[in-house]
Formats: C-alpha cells, sequence, structure tokens
C-alpha cells in the first residue's frame, strides 16, 4: 500500500499564522506538523508516500523534507496542487502516483498518539472498498460524523449541525484502485469543494466500506484551538515517555 499526505489549502482558519507559510509548516511542540502524518504512514509500514502541496511556499516542503532520511526513507514524492478545490481534488492528483494499487491517504494536520497498523494490515486483507478510521468525540458537529445501524455505517454527513452519532471520521482513509473513479463522478459541495464524505458514502454505497476504531488520542489542528491542543497532546506524551524511559533505566542499572 502507498501513501498520500494532503498538506495544501489555504490554511483560512489560522490567519495569520498561515499569511507567510503553509499551515502544515507550522510548529506542533518540537516538529513541523508536516511531519506527525508523515511518521503515522511509516509506522503503518508504508515507504512509498506522496506529499501534495500547493500555494506560495510549497518549494519550503522539498527543503525541510528532502527525500525523507529523517523517516528513514529513500525517496519522497511531491506533486501541486493549483487553486482550492478542495480535498478530494487534492486527492485527484495522486492518481498517477497510485498506480491502481490501494493508498492510504492522511489529512496533514491530523495528529495521532498510536498506530494505524493494525487497521493498515485489515485493510491490506481486504480484497476491495475502502477502510476509515473512526473516534468518539463530544464536539462531533466540527467533523463528518458516521451514521451507524448496529455495526454498520450507513451514511456520513459532512459537519452536522445534528450529529446522528458521536463518531468522527478522522482524516486518515484507505482506498482501492477505485477511488479515482469515485472522485470523477463527485459534484461540488455547497461550500464549492469536492468533499472527502461524499467519496466515503459513494463506497457505503456500492456495500464496501470498513471501519476501525482509532486507538489513543486524535486531533487536527486546523484551528487556533486544535492547534493549541495538538501541542499540548504531543508535548504530554512526550514528557510521559521520557519519564518512562528514565524510570526504565534506573531499574536496569538496579
Ligand atoms: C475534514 C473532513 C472531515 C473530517 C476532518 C478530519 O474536515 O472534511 O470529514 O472529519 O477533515 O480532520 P476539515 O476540518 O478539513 O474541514
Amino acid at each position: 500500500m502507498k501513501g498520500v499526505v494532503l498538506a495544501g489549502g489555504t490554511g483560512s482558519r489560522l490567519f495569520p499564522l498561515t499569511k507567510i507559510t503553509n499551515k502544515h509548516l507550522l510548529p506542533i511542540f518540537n516538529k513541523p506538523m508536516i511531519y506527525y502524518p508523515i511518521q503515522t504512514l511509516v509506522d503503518a509500514g508504508i515507504h512509498d508516500i506522496l506529499i501534495v502541496t500547493g500555494g506560495r511556499n510549497s518549494g519550503d516542503f522539498l527543503r525541510l523534507l528532502g527525500n525523507g532520511k529523517e523517516f528513514g526513507l529513500k525517496h519522497l514524492n511531491y506533486t501541486y496542487q493549483e487553486g482550492e478545490g478542495g480535498i478530494a481534488d487534492a486527492l485527484n492528483l495522486a492518481e498517477h502516483f497510485a498506480d491502481g494499487q490501494k493508498i492510504c491517504v492522511v489529512l496533514g494536520d491530523n495528529i495521532i498518539e498510536g498506530s494505524i497498523r493494525r487497521a493498515a494490515d485489515a485493510f491490506r486483507a481486504q480484497e476491495r472498498g475502502a477502510r476509515i478510521l473512526l473516534k468518539e468525540v463530544t464536539d462531533a458537529e466540527r467533523f463528518g460524523v458516521a451514521e451507524m445501524q448496529g455495526e454498520r455505517i450507513i451514511g456520513i454527513e459532512e459537519k452536522p449541525r445534528h450529529p446522528k452519532s458521536n463518531y468522527a471520521v478522522t482524516g486518515i482513509y484507505m482506498y482501492d484502485g477505485t477511488v479515482f473513479e469515485k472522485i470523477r463522478q463527485l459534484v461540488p459541495s455547497r461550500r464549492g469543494e469536492l468533499e472527502i464524505t461524499d467519496v466515503n458514502n459513494a463506497y457505503i454505497g456500492e456495500g464496501t466500506l470498513t471501519y476501525s476504531f482509532l486507538e489513543g488520542w486524535w486531533t487536527d489542528a486546523g484551528t487556533f484551538e486544535s492547534l493549541r491542543r495538538a501541542t499540548n497532546l504531543v508535548a504530554e506524551t512526550e514528557e510521559l515517555r521520557d519519564a518512562k524511559l528514565i524510570e526504565q533505566a534506573a531499574a536496569d542499572g538496579e
């Protein structure tokens, strides 16, 4: 399976931070935001990765990431999104790269505590269709929200005023090679964008959408509040990890 990180957009909700740089280059604790989704893919055993970016600062991604050596990669792929067509439009640019294979797509501002390895392995074994990752939240109206019937997802609503469940659709999606045909059939939403939620609903329509629950904390980082939350969560997690390492070293020394 190949990986795609979507790192375009204007980041208008973070203005003026994004006036002179791309949202995904902003810091989350001690690393640029884009490091986290790349690491998510690498930790899931995905090493062939495409970065989709755009705007005036796209060259900075190449300067920052190069060939991905810091992640143990030999090579990174880049592509450029012209204009502002939404997430599904950005994903469309990955068709040539995907070359008919399965892909795991991560939104560049989605940061997780744990690993998606198990979900990725489940999707590797899944014959066709798509797999999404759900997370129970208290502010579902900010996200795509799954409507459940028993264990089954029967629909996804994008940022509904009255969410039908507390299960947010996180920005980590796994698709088979038919995703690009589905994107071609989309029509722009009310906000004038090709919505990733409509892609997922197309898979629900053909009965091939599966899901896993995401383990550990999850946050996006596209607003001031979530940017701060992301920084705090990463900092706390690193502190805990360091404390455990020190404890372990002390125990080993005894
Ligand atoms: C996007 C998707 C939404 C998803 C969210 C996850 O929203 O449209 O379905 O739940 O990412 O971060 P955005 O916040 O980019 O508008």
